[in-house]
């Protein structure tokens, strides 16, 4: 497919409304954005963002959509997210190549982000059936105890450039299942993707007559992330970015008593034992430090071994760094594309400079590319406890190695950042590996056992703790918080008991 095929098989005009509330808004009003192609720096189509105007109408759409999308029984619901997967099914090789085209990631990930997207349809169509609630044995007689799960009203999702659409269908899957609209805020590096995703849910809400259902508005995050934030109408926000912007949304939220799920910065741990499978270390290591270009939340930053295996792990890494193919995503024989922007490779030099003046030794990368885009090479770093820089997630392909003696000094180093996302342990020994399961091991959301830190399945709950904040999504029982639970007290019996024994006679 070339270029122009991909957009035009996604609708992708040259210029593009960015917002839609039953419907395209077709003057959305605010400024125009250029979505840029991060391989070559070249301009790939340009977007009309949204205003504050457009925003209140979307709002006001979504707001009002609520009312009967949340009386459509939750099957019937799930049929509109059966359809939504099967449209997504027939456009997963150009909406795979529009991720790589505008991200950079490649198009093996591409796709599979799809992929995700794919999955999470299925998981949430199966969900649209399941949906408990509870009895409870009352301790009056001839009473009974219910716990009702009720659609909760309008979810805002806030998602960032680096898996541009997998997370809208982490929570728009649930979300409507679940009987909540959804209003979209994509990452402004990543609008074109998004207004592809719009078009296919478009077509799937037109058939089934549920607009309103998705809605999408793209624009700054001072002007319209800031208002969908604070509008008393959207009860949940799921945001996922930096650890400082959570925090901004987070107290915002406290404020006006909104729901947050939160998936901020990450600073992920591999841990290899003396006694690891090498050869399974240094592929998990390689995807997980070098895919995505060290983008991925997941990505592994630092690399914590035994000092049994240091020599021979550190060897086999520098040996296998200078043959990964780094160029054009959108070729197969690439396993790294670009990074997103200027301002990513700013940042990667800045967190180099910064290891040098730490003490820390950069073994193998470190420099930009010469050729257009924004293209690094990956980048191996003899690094010390103290490091403050190994501390911060910098989005680019660092690895930070260090050196330890036991198990327990590598589970409290891996413990040590502010971040709680997702970590990992070579091993096959299995006191050691459950030791790292335990209460006393990771103190992550995610503690993988002889695999990496990155692409996990959507079955389970995604999200990490600390100032990774908190929150889970996609699988799992993640759906309670895309609903509001209402506990019932029904007396089928003449007389009016209360409960812990307590009497009231007039
Ligand atoms: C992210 O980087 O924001 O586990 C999400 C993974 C992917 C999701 C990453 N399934 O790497």
């Amino acid at each position: 497919m070339t270029h122009q095929e991909i957009l035009k098989a996604l609708s992708i005009e040259p210029v593009n409304p960015g917002a839609c509330a039953r419907g395209w808004i077709h003057t959305p009003g605010g400024k125009e954005l250029a979505s840029v192609n991060p391989t070559t720096g070249e301009v790939i189509a340009t977007v009309i963002q949204a205003n504050a105007e457009t925003y209140e109408q979307v709002a006001a759409t979504a707001h009002e959509a609520f009312s009967s999308w949340r009386m459509v029984p939750a099957p019937k619901r799930g049929e509109v997210v059966r359809a939504l997967g099967d449209e997504l099914r027939a456009h997963k090789e150009a909406l795979g190549r529009l991720v790589s085209l505008e991200m950079g990631k490649i198009l093996s990930e591409g796709l599979g982000e799809v992929q995700e997207m794919i999955d999470m349809c299925d998981f949430a169509v199966g969900l649209s059936r399941q949906l408990y609630g509870l009895v409870i044995a009352s301790e009056r007689p001839r009473h009974k105890l219910l716990e009702t799960w009720h659609p909760l009203g309008v979810v805002g999702v806030v998602t960032a450039f680096n898996f541009p659409v997998a997370v809208w269908s982490w929570n728009t899957a649930l979300a409507a299942v679940c009987g909540d609209p959804v209003i979209w805020k994509p990452s402004s590096q990543t609008p074109l993707t998004a207004i592809a995703v719009q078009h296919i849910a478009n077509r799937v809400a037109a058939r089934f007559g549920c607009e309103g259902i998705f809605n999408l508005v793209i624009g700054p995050g001072r002007e319209v992330g800031q208002r969908l934030v604070d509008d008393p109408r959207v009860p949940l926000i799921s945001f996922t970015g930096s650890t400082e912007q959570g925090r901004k949304v987070s107290e915002a939220l406290g404020r006006r008593f909104g729901r947050a799920i939160l998936e901020l910065g990450g600073n992920n741990a591999v841990i290899v034992l003396d006694d690891a499978n090498l050869d399974l270390a240094v592929r998990a290591i390689l995807f997980a430090a070098v895919g995505t270009s060290g983008q991925r939340c997941t990505t592994l930053r630092r690399l914590i071994v035994q000092e049994g295996v240091y020599e021979e792990l550190l060897g086999r890494l520098l040996k296998a760094y200078p043959s990964i193919r780094i160029g054009d995503p959108l070729d197969p024989a690439t396993l790294m594309g670009p990074l997103v922007d200027e301002s990513a490779i700013h940042e990667m030099m800045a967190a180099l400079e910064e290891v040098k003046r730490e003490g820390g030794e950069i073994l193998y990368g470190g420099r930009r590319l010469e050729r257009p885009g924004f293209f690094v090479e990956p980048t191996i770093v003899a690094a010390h406890p103290g490091m403050k820089i190994a501390e911060v997630e910098t989005f680019a392909p660092i690895l930070y190695v260090y050196r330890v003696k036991t198990l327990e000094e590598a589970i409290a180093l891996q413990n040590s950042v502010p971040q709680g996302l997702s970590s990992a342990i070579f091993t096959t020994n299995l006191l050691s590996a459950e030791t790292f399961l335990s209460p006393e091991g990771s103190d992550c959301g995610i503690a993988n056992v002889n695999m990496g830190t990155s692409g996990a399945e959507i079955g389970g709950a995604f999200g990490g703790e600390k100032e990774t904040g908190g929150g889970r999504e996609a699988g799992s029982d993640a759906w309670k918080q895309y609903m509001r639970r209402q506990t019932s007290a029904i007396n089928w019996s003449t007389q009016l008991p209360l409960a812990q024994g307590v009497k009231f006679e007039v």
